[in-house]
């Protein structure tokens, strides 16, 4: 299956994706909406394609969807994984790859859309927080649930704590699900996830 992966920045969730050397997944491209995200470079090192469409060239959220869906579609892309992507995307957009584009959430959805979610859940004095990998929908951060993973919030925890053991749960759940999608044991019908079990 054709994969190409959308980042804003550092990448580690994508790296954590292309060093999973997932059967059956090619990382078709890696694509920025940031000339310098650091992901890139990391990306066109081991020899991946990668691309960017940045947002600043565009004047409405419109146009720059349009021509990102342009750069997707060139790579042929069986699924679209949104990886610290940090750009809102328009219904036009997320409705040209229902079923099959994904995103990672540092949170346990529904809880804590947007942003400052490890602030906001200590802050809340929540026990547990998380991250979810969702299907993408025309609303920010809601889309169907795939999975989760849940870490206890330590007495005293900073956002930044909390967020990097965090990360390294994202880093093996965001994996499994492009795994599943590939084996296409994951699939979407309207707003309901399906998981099959794996072929015997
Ligand atoms: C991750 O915590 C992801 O869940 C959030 O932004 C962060 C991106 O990190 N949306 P990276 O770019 O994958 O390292």
């Amino acid at each position: 299956k054709n994969v190409v992966i959308l980042i804003s920045g550092r990448g580690s969730n994508m790296q954590a994706i292309v060093e999973a050397k997932l059967p059956g997944v090619n990382i078709a491209a890696v694509i920025a909406n940031r000339p310098n995200a650091a992901g890139l470079a990391w990306a066109a090192e081991r020899g991946i394609a990668v691309a960017v469409v940045d947002h600043k060239a565009y004047g409405s959220r419109e146009a720059f969807d349009a021509a990102l869906a342009d750069c997707i579609d060139g790579y042929s892309p069986d699924l679209v994984v949104l990886a610290g992507f940090m750009r809102i995307l328009t219904p036009g957009f997320t409705s040209r790859y229902e079923g099959r584009m994904l995103n990672i959430h540092p949170s346990l959805l529904p809880a804590f859309p947007g942003l400052h979610t490890h602030e906001r859940a200590i802050e809340s004095g929540c026990k547990v927080a998380g991250c979810t990998v969702h299907f993408v929908t025309a609303e920010l951060d809601h889309g169907p649930i795939v999975s989760q993973g849940v870490v206890p919030i330590e007495e005293g925890d900073t956002p930044d704590r909390l967020a990097t053991r965090v990360l390294a749960v994202e880093h093996r759940l965001y994996p499994a699900a492009v795994g599943w999608f590939a084996e296409g044991r994951l699939t979407l019908d309207g707003l309901r996830v399906s998981l099959a079990d794996p072929a015997p």
